[in-house]
């Protein structure tokens, strides 16, 4: 990927290349900024406020399991369309609307298949899961609500996959079996044409 990019929610810059494509890691954690800063160059910023970088700043953006910790999902694609440059794009994986759903859940039938319950999938709202000794708030919006957010930042869809765990993922987490076919990821790619729209 040629030229610049920012890396939303860097975390300790696992995603950001050592090498190749020059990548500025922008995280609220300065401990998990501090193990990022050997990578690349880094920014502490509370997300989705993007004000210390002038527009047109990026070539690309990319964020992974950030954007369902962000409750401002309008601020949070603005933002990115003003940084990105137009004809820039933004990639991000997030999990998928179905997991964060409020009151969503697997339900073993009595037969072993596990079935998804929707929970209220088709309202917003926020869900907690558990994470090590503390638990995450997750802010639920539909899918279509997700992309139609998106487009009216200038964001233009280019591709979009909805995944489930990888096997290895449920053996390692044998919690998730019986889940190979539900989808729990989501990956979406724009192309920044808030130009065209202005
Ligand atoms: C689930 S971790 C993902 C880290 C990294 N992208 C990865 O895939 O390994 C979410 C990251 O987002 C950061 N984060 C959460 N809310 C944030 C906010 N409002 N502003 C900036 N960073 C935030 C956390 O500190 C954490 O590093």
């Amino acid at each position: 990927m040629d030229g610049l990019v920012v890396d939303l929610g860097c975390g300790q810059g696992q995603a950001m290349p050592a090498t190749g494509t020059r990548t500025v890691g922008v995280d609220l954690s300065q401990a998990l900024l501090i193990e990022a800063a050997s990578v690349g160059p880094v920014a502490r910023v509370r997300l989705p406020n993007l004000g210390c970088f002038r527009t047109d700043a990026f070539d690309h953006a990319g964020s992974i399991y950030l954007i369902d910790l962000i409750e401002d999902d309008k601020l949070f694609f603005a933002e990115t369309a003003r940084v990105v440059k137009p004809g820039g794009s933004l990639a991000i994986v997030i999990n998928h609307p179905a997991f964060t759903a409020p009151g969503s859940a697997p339900i073993g039938d009595i037969d072993g298949e596990v079935l998804w319950r929707w929970g209220e999938y088709d309202s917003t709202g926020s869900s907690s899961a558990p994470a090590g000794h503390r638990t995450i708030d997750f802010f639920h919006r539909p899918l279509g609500e997700l992309l139609t957010t998106a487009a009216a930042s200038g964001w233009s869809l280019v591709e979009m996959h909805e995944r489930p765990l990888s096997r290895e993922a449920i053996q390692a987490m044998p919690g998730y079996e019986g889940q190979e076919s539900i989808p729990r990821l989501l990956g979406v790619r724009w192309l920044n044409s808030a130009a065209v729209l202005s």
